[in-house]
């Protein structure tokens, strides 16, 4: 990262001050990470730290043709995969993205709207022709629910920028299952999974042995597999929680990491743009790792270095205004796709940084303003993959995972990690510092999940009703 050539280095120090994550501050960090991760098991109001009904991980050789919904925090996606074992499998999917309207209206509208894309899907896939009494479907649901069931899923609370009021406490497998049935599709969803769940489900698919899966993408979230009896919080016994395993896969909901403890090392940005959002107090972890915030937080702090005349000055020598700075100036109006392509960029003028100003903001750039901006990019970035090592380490940690002769597989999925330029690398060299390069090297695996929503949903389906119910080309 070099530094940026601005008029006022202070400006820059400064930045960079609030953005430091000092290796010093680690430890503690991972230690309060574990804690609060064990208070979720034992006890309410603590981290979600939610029991699935998921007991039993794919052994790799299961078969068959199987759809799923995967509905993450931009897309709806429905898909069609076609296990074929030894860890393989093919999927079609159609995408569609979820617009602000359905995002911020309400929950009923957006159920009612999922379930005409499903008819669409089944009309293209000609579903609909009675060949089989039903046909089971895997939903991938990437908001937190508690769950009674593997096919009931009562939500929390939306996340993510999600604001359908109408549903929460509510079953939206059954909100689900009622609009299907309004429009006679012979689809029955039978298994409702976190996406973090089925990232879990598909990297073990095709890698034994894993045993916990991550999302870093719009949002952030990790499910692990964990000993029931830890799980304290839980009747043990209760029928719908016999495990024959006596394990359990928990969807942790690690977004929600220190929001009661204020372990966070969080500066004047990270407060600014949590009073600005939705869920103020809630989600401070993913606010500070996940795609959707670190945009904002990006946008944040050039609004604000724009308003103090830090930014776009021109020979007026006056700051420029709201008015001025046009979208820049508008939550939400800085995209995480775009936030990664300005970080990437290494053109000796930073042209894409001066087109994506001039066009979406008509905003004119400096080659100082220009460096600036990237530099924002890089520092908060940064920041968001060192913290997300965090979070991995205390999993590893909690779980005693290098002390056991396997190597420790995790399934990871989510542009973020899948794209943004150097997060994985500035995750890869946390965990050096956490624990060291050659334990590191040795010992733990990091494998982008291919498909994990869309094919963990399908697996998760299959598990519940295994050859009784899935359906043959
Ligand atoms: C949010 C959701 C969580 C999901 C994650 C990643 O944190 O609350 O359920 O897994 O985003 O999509």
């Amino acid at each position: 990262m070099s530094t940026p050539s601005h008029e006022h280095p202070e400006v820059i120090s400064h930045l960079t001050k609030a953005f430091a994550f000092p290796i010093s501050a680690y430890d503690g960090l991972v230690d309060q990470f574990i804690k609060e991760l064990h208070e979720g098991l034992t006890q309410e109001n603590a981290m979600p730290m939610i029991p699935t009904f998921v007991y039993e991980l794919p052994g790799g050789d299961e078969t068959g043709v199987i759809l799923s919904l995967d509905l993450g925090g931009t897309n709806l996606r429905v898909c069609r995969t076609t296990l074929s074992g030894k860890g393989q499998f093919e999927i079609t999917h159609k995408k569609w993205t979820i617009s602000d309207a359905l995002k911020k209206g309400p929950g009923k509208e957006l159920f009612a709207w999922i379930a005409d894309r499903i008819q669409e899907f089944a009309d293209v896939y000609c579903l609909n022709e009675q060949t089989q009494a039903t046909y089971p479907l895997g939903m991938t649901f990437s908001f937190p629910c508690e769950q009674l069931d593997i096919n009931v899923g009562k939500l929390l609370t939306w996340t993510k920028g999600f604001r359908g009021v109408d549903v929460i406490g509510q079953d939206v497998v059954k909100i689900l299952q009622d609009q299907i049935d309004a429009r006679k599709l012979n689809i029955t969803v039978n298994a409702i999974i976190n996406d973090t769940v089925g990232t879990l489900l598909a990297t073990t698919y095709k890698h034994p042995g894993c045993e916990i899966g991550i999302i870093f993408g719009t949002g952030t979230n990790c499910a692990y597999l964990e000993n029931q009896s830890a799980i304290t919080k839980i009747k043990l016994g209760a029928p719908n929680f016999a495990s024959p395993t006596n394990m359990q896969v928990i969807n942790t909901e690690w977004g929600a990491f220190g929001n009661k403890s204020g372990a966070l090392p969080t500066n004047q940005y990270d407060a600014m743009l949590d009073s600005r959002s939705s869920q103020p107090g809630k989600q401070l972890y993913e606010k500070m790792v996940s795609g959707l915030y670190i945009s904002e937080l990006a946008r944040t702090v050039v609004h604000d270095l724009a308003l103090k005349g830090e930014l776009f000055m021109d020979a007026s020598g006056k700051p420029k205004t709201d008015a001025e700075l046009g979208d820049l100036a508008v939550k939400e109006r800085f995209d995480g796709a775009m936030m990664g392509t300005m970080e990437g960029d290494n053109s000796t003028g930073l042209d894409d940084i001066e087109k994506h100003f001039l066009t979406n903001y008509s905003l004119n750039t400096s080659q100082s303003d220009r460096e600036t901006i990237k530099y924002i990019c890089q520092l908060i970035s940064a920041r968001a993959a060192r913290l997300s090592a965090v979070g991995i380490a205390a999993l590893i940690k909690k779980r005693e995972l290098l002390t056991k002769p396997k190597q420790v597989i995790i399934g990871i999925d989510g542009s973020l990690f899948n794209k943004y330029p150097n997060f994985r690398r500035h995750l890869e060299g946390a965990l050096n510092e956490i624990f060291d390069a050659a334990t590191v090297k040795a010992k733990i695996s990091l494998i982008h999940a291919e498909d994990g929503s869309g094919v963990g949903g399908a697996i998760a389906a299959y598990l519940t009703c295994k050859e009784r119910c899935y359906f043959q080309d």
